[in-house]
């Protein structure tokens, strides 16, 4: 089959971003550009700053992306966008645009889910180093701002299915990141902030306890304990021994939930008095608008360092206590780890680690298409548009959308 050039559109939440992918395995150009400065004096994301963010960008972006790829409106075979989940606001820039182009053009549009598009980021970049054998069960850690997900991913034919076995039951990973950076005074995001300054902690300074997930109604469902983690006993709630519960339905659930931890960071932040460091750092930093990692350490003592890097350890080992133990339940041969949060260092090493002991292949998108990005939505819409899988003009924004 001849060469087919997608155009893939992504709105979700702070990133406007616009790509074209050259038949589902070949970057042929990507460009993304950020709200993190519109987003950072308020310290997360402002849903109606960002929608007129989209506004201001979407028309450039999309030029640029057509312009890098050598690529005329005319000569794309189709576009995509991104449904959701995601900030309805925000989604629906894209999603105009999108519906807008594709009428005007006369091309097929193509609906994607992001979760989605996160995990073909790492079926895409596979294809391109020429890496076409996958082997089955797959398991996907879609790790981000908005999701603590894992999917187990069928293949039929051309067409993927995929199917739920855990989630965050409160704060995804990447919101406890971004929350313990705002308590800190490090800004927005926190994620890449607190993954270099804990190089410069001690990991095992502090005991976080990562509350356990029980299912709600126990007696119907007997629990089954998996894979002991480390012990950990800082008091931040009761939490019970590592454990996984049988889930609600057939098969068992890996749930996780991080809004606990947050609630210890800001517990041990009271206990040991670090308030008016922590407003003496914000104020620094405020004056710093493109503060280097020498300008962060030097607004942090060694107490604040090993704080941070016993949080990012804590979430780390449970991240990688908890998907290994759902990739032996479910005997799966390839993990994927993938969204925001898989640029993590800590995380990535220790999961090649870990996997390695174990015989199990683990892949990750690129650094650049970790984080939200318009390629793997491009990449993700390939199958339906061999499937003929195409939007019709009515479709909206999804912000709970689910994937399946
Ligand atoms: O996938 P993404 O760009 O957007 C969502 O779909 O949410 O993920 C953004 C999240 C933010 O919470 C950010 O703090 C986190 O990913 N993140 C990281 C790192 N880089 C981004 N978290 C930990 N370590 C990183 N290096
Ligand atoms: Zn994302």
């Amino acid at each position: 089959m001849s060469s087919i050039f997608i155009l893939g559109i992504e709105s979700s939440c702070d990133e406007t971003a616009a790509a074209v992918v050259r038949s589902g395995e070949q970057v042929v150009s990507n460009v993304v550009a950020s709200q993190i400065a519109t987003h950072q004096p308020y310290g997360g994301v402002v849903p109606e700053l960002a929608s007129r963010e989209h506004l201001r960008a979407i028309v450039p972006v999309v030029r640029q992306a057509l312009a890098e790829a050598g690529k005329t409106y005319e000569s794309i075979d189709a576009l995509a966008v991104t449904q959701g989940p995601g900030l309805a606001g925000a989604l629906l820039v894209g999603i105009s645009f999108a519906k807008a182009l594709a009428f005007a053009l006369d091309k097929p549009l193509i609906a994607v889910n992001h979760l989605e598009g996160h995990i073909h980021a790492v079926l895409l970049e596979e294809r391109q180093k020429g890496n076409h054998e996958l082997r089955f069960p797959v398991l996907a850690l879609v790790v981000s701002g908005g999701h603590t997900h894992l999917y187990l991913a069928k293949q039929n034919d051309q067409s993927w299915s995929y199917e739920n076995i855990g989630h965050t039951r409160d704060d995804a990973a990447g919101e406890a990141f971004d929350k313990v950076a705002k308590l800190l005074g490090l800004g927005y995001p926190g994620g890449p902030i607190i993954d270099r300054l804990s190089h410069h902690g001690d990991p095992r300074a502090v005991k976080f306890a990562i509350s356990q997930i029980k299912h709600p109604d126990r007696r119907s469902s007997p629990q089954k304990a998996v894979s002991p983690g480390k012990a950990r006993d800082y008091k931040s709630e009761s939490a019970p021994p590592f454990a996984v519960f049988e889930g609600w339905g057939k098969t068992p659930r890996f749930d996780f939930s991080y809004s606990g931890i947050k609630t210890a960071v800001l517990r041990y932040i009271e206990m040991h008095k670090l308030a008016q460091s922590i407003e003496a750092r914000r104020h620094a930093l405020a004056e710093k608008p493109k503060a280097k990692l020498e300008d962060y350490l030097a607004t942090c003592d060694v107490e604040t360092l090993n704080l941070i890097a016993s949080f990012q350890c804590a979430m780390v080992e449970d991240l990688v206590a908890k998907t290994l133990a759902a990739t032996r339940e479910y005997d799966v041969a390839t993990l994927f780890v993938t969204g925001g949060v898989a640029a993590n260092n800590e995380l990535r090493q220790t999961f090649e680690t870990e996997a390695a002991k174990e015989g199990l292949p683990v892949y990750f998108p690129s650094r650049p298409l970790s984080t939200d990005n318009a390629a793997m939505i491009a990449a993700a819409a390939y199958p339906k548009f061999l499937a003929q899988q195409f939007a019709t003009m009515d479709f909206s924004a999804e912000a709970g959308m689910a994937l399946r």
